[in-house]
This record gives C-alpha cells, structure tokens and sequence, in this order.
C-alpha cells in the first residue's frame, strides 16, 4: 500500500504545473532543475520505499540544522540552551530582526542565526575542517553510509554571497553570543549547509528520531528519549520557519525544510521520511515536498495529534 501511495504521489508531484522557484540567492542552487521530485520513507520495521529521485543527490542546507543541534547537545550539553531558544520566530529563515531586541540570543536553533549560534559551539577551539569533519562524521554514521559528503561548489558559492549570514554572525558576535572567530564559524556553518544527500540517506539519517534517540541498528542512543522528544517538539514548532504554523495545521508532523528543497519528516514509531523537491515556497520551503507529507500523512494517518488507536 505505502509503495503504491508513494508511486502515486511522485507521479503527480513529477507533472504538476506549479513547482515554486528555485533558491536563487546562493548561486549554485540557482542552477538545480525544478522538474525533480524525489521521496522516500523508512518505515520502523527498517524497511526502505522510494519514489522518484529518490537516489539523486541534493543540497540539504538548512535541514542540516537537526545535525548541528544533535551534535552540539552531543558535546555541550544544556549548554546549547545559553545560546538559543526554543521559541518559534515568526520571522523570516534569514531575519535580524528580533535579535537586537533581545541581545543577540536568537529564537530557535533552526533560524539561521540560532543555527550559526549553534555551529559555533561546535566550532569553537576548532580549525573550521574539524568542526566540519565533526558534523559530517555524524551525518555519516546516522546514514551508515560513508559516501556522504560536502559539495564544495556550494559550500563555496554560499561563502561568496553570504553577506547576511556574515551580518548575523557579526552582530550575535558584538553581544557575545558568538564566541570564536566569526569566519571559522561561518565557515563550518557555510560548509554543513552543503552537505548533499539523496532522499534515502537522509531518510536514512533521521531514523534516530523515530526511534526515541536510538540507532536503529545498534540499539545505542544516539540522544536521549527526552532529548529527541524536544528535537522534534523544535522541529514542530520552528522547522518551517515563519511557515511552521501552517505545516503543522496541515502535516501534524515535525519536520525540518531546507532551501535545496529537502524535507525530513519524522512520524514518531512509525517512519522517517525524506522529500525533495527543488522549487520553494516564499518561506523558503519546497513547494511539493511539503504537498507530498500532506497527502502522505493524512493517506496514512501519520499525525502527532492522531489519538493512539486504543482510545
Ligand atoms: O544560510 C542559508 O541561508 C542557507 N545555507 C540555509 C537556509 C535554509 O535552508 C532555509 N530553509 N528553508
């Protein structure tokens, strides 16, 4: 049945007429065709179903968010919480708006400047390879797969135009929210963002989260219970940005967007689940991805609002 839905679903999302508009303020994602559509979804009984472009590469950016926070909480504990909150921004992914009002400490870790914020920790001390090396390390072994790497064109062209990243970080840095040199950790933040994954690998990755913090493989916690919990209550409640809300109303599930056009949705005890579709919404999130978790999730009754099936 799943196979079936998700065949159907990558059929129509592969002809529909309106796709949304590419990213087009880091170059390089301005040449990504809008034509593709990929998804794929591991379901808790391990297994894999995809659709589409499914095995084709593409640039996670700010879905790599989940990773970096993974991994700071990994080494700094509560710490991370010093630097950003938990708070929705209703508010652009790129905005500076609120930061001067509340000295420097961004909203949420998903934001750009929490996500720099974030990145940072994990930078700090670090030459800007190893805070790399770090979150990709991590990246890779949520996947198992050791193929997963940086596309540097984009890493690149990102760093070249990433004036308003570069005015967050400067700006957090005057309010001590930044500690280290703004330039490592703009450019482990730079470098993270383009870490290019197929549909599968990170379907892959976010199986952890469907799995209270445990690697489904090994069995050993990768966070907490309680840690993967509030990483999905962000994702619910800050994954979309000034979309979350919406998402919510109409998908019930957390997930994190990236402007590549990737989505990673988790259906807590029941799937991971990846889509990818290049063309955006005005918030910055893939147009079809997020009409695909729609019919997705009602098709199958993934909803964190669902009651369980006792009551
Ligand atoms: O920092 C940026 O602007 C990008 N590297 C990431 C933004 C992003 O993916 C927003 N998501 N929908």
């Amino acid at each position: 049945m799943l196979d079936t839905l998700i065949a159907d679903i990558a059929a129509r999302m592969a002809t529909a007429p309106d796709r949304g508009q590419v990213a087009r303020y880091i170059p390089e994602l301005a040449k990504v065709s809008p034509a593709h559509f990929g998804i794929a979804v591991v379901t808790a009984d391990g297994r894999e179903h995809v659709a589409g472009d499914a095995d084709l590469s593409f640039s996670i950016q700010s879905v790599s968010k989940v990773f970096a926070l993974v991994e700071a909480l990994q080494a700094h504990g509560e710490r991370v919480w010093q630097r950003v909150g938990r708070e929705p921004s209703g508010s652009a992914f790129n905005s500076i708006i609120q930061l001067e009002l509340e000295q420097g400490r961004p909203r949420n870790p998903f934001i750009n400047a929490g996500a720099i914020a974030v990145t940072d920790l994990i930078a700090e001390g670090n030459e800007p390879r190893e805070g790399i090396g770090a979150i990709l390390r991590l990246v890779r072994s949520l996947a198992g797969d050791d193929t997963i790497n940086v596309d540097g064109a984009v890493a690149y062209s990102e760093a070249a135009t990433g004036f308003r990243n570069a005015a967050l970080a400067n700006y957090m840095r005057s309010f001590g929210m930044i500690a280290g040199p703004v330039e490592t950790t703009l450019q482990v933040y730079f470098h993270q963002c383009a870490i290019a994954m197929s549909c599968r690998q990170l379907a892959r990755a976010g199986r952890f989260l469907m799995h209270a913090g445990r690697c489904p493989t090994s069995g050993k916690p990768i966070v907490s219970p309680e840690r993967a919990r509030r990483i999905a209550a962000l994702m619910l409640t800050c994954g979309h940005y000034d979309a979350s809300g919406e998402f919510a109303f109409e998908v019930g599930l957390p997930a994190k967007s990236g402007v590549g056009g990737g989505i990673l949705a988790i259906a807590p005890g029941r799937a991971s689940i990846a889509v990818w579709s290049p063309g955006l919404s005005p918030q910055g999130n893939s147009l079809l991805g997020t009409k695909a978790l729609e019919e997705l999730s009602r098709a199958m009754g993934w909803n964190v609002f669902n009651p369980p099936p006792a009551c």
